[in-house]
């Protein structure tokens, strides 16, 4: 039985490609995605959903918008990572519809309420949305299955030595997720600085279907802010995956604080060593198999 699954996201080079693995895997279904501003604004962000999903031919997967700021922080101007539309690169068509008319927390509740098995929630944005949902429909939010995220690291930042973007956009949100009570797994630069997609990949990708190419084509572009590195780390995709196949990553359980102050904003405080003694609120990924840049593209190449 597949998976139930929702994606709340800021395409964005790597939630791009992330959509494409849950549609290339069996294991989960892509019930609906959501959209929130981060990597661009929401008006780019949520676009670039739709066009993905037409570049994957699932105009039958509804999208909706979320918010278009972050809870309490001013809005931010995103770095130029994925350029200023957040999907640069690639030469993708204009989205062939419009969102749908509903919020996306609405869009999030409805779908909670009409999956038979729990849905699992998997953002890989800024939570603003996910913070939104849970205060809007606490009821609802009982029922989802689990939030596998994309964000924090219990090491260093890449937006800031203290903070991983995801989190630091957002941290008032990213502390309500983490405090609301839901089935929290945290996937954070631990891991997904290890998730490259090398070269090598991309000439594979290159000759396999649609997906294949349109994933080479973004990691071109997205590979201008790794250079160095022997790969680009596709951390959203490490979110989707860890809902594919659990043996992939090592998870922790700890309890997780966010720092909201001005010094340490964004920084996901993980308390692996149970110092505190405050009881788990998550799992955190602290470990993830080797060639996961393999068994990704293999992914991506099954879908045409
Ligand atoms: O820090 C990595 C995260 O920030 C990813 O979700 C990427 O898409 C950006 O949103
Ligand atoms: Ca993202």
């Amino acid at each position: 039985m597949a998976v139930p699954i929702l994606i709340d996201c800021d395409p964005g080079h790597d939630d791009a490609i992330a959509i494409m693995l849950a549609l290339a895997s069996p294991e989960v279904e892509l019930r609906a995605v959501t959209a929130v501003s981060g990597n661009a604004p929401l008006h780019h962000t949520v676009a670039n959903a739709i066009r993905v999903l037409d570049h994957a031919g699932r105009p039958d997967i509804p999208v909706a918008a979320g918010a278009d700021r972050p809870l309490v922080q001013d809005p931010f101007t995103p770095g130029d990572v994925h350029g200023p539309t957040g999907l640069d690169g690639p030469d993708l068509p204009p989205p062939s519809r419009e969102p749908a008319a509903a919020h996306a927390i609405d869009l999030i509740a409805e779908q909670v309420e009409a999956s038979p098995e729990p849905l699992v929630l998997v953002p890989t944005g800024p939570l603003t949305n996910i913070a939104l949902f849970a205060a809007r429909y606490p009821d609802v939010a009982a029922r989802v299955g689990r939030v596998v995220l994309m964000g924090g690291a219990a090491g260093f930042g890449n937006v800031t030595p203290n903070a991983e973007f995801n989190i630091w956009a957002d941290p008032d949100a990213a502390r309500r997720t983490f405090t609301s009570g839901l089935d929290v797994t945290m996937v954070g630069l631990d891991v997904t600085h290890r998730a490259l997609i090398e070269p090598s990949h991309c000439e594979r990708l290159l000759r396999a279907g649609r997906a294949g190419k349109l994933t080479a084509d973004l990691v071109s572009y997205y590979g201008r802010s790794h250079t160095g590195w022997a790969g680009s780390p596709i951390h959203d995709a490490v979110a989707v995956a860890q809902v594919i196949d659990p043996g992939l990553l090592t998870l922790t359980e700890c309890h997780v604080d966010v720092d909201c102050g001005p010094v340490g904003r964004g920084r996901t405080i993980c308390d692996l060593n149970g110092t505190t003694g405050l009881p788990a609120n998550a799992r955190v990924a602290t470990d993830i198999v080797p060639g996961f840049g393999d068994w990704l593209s293999d992914r991506i190449a099954r879908l045409d």
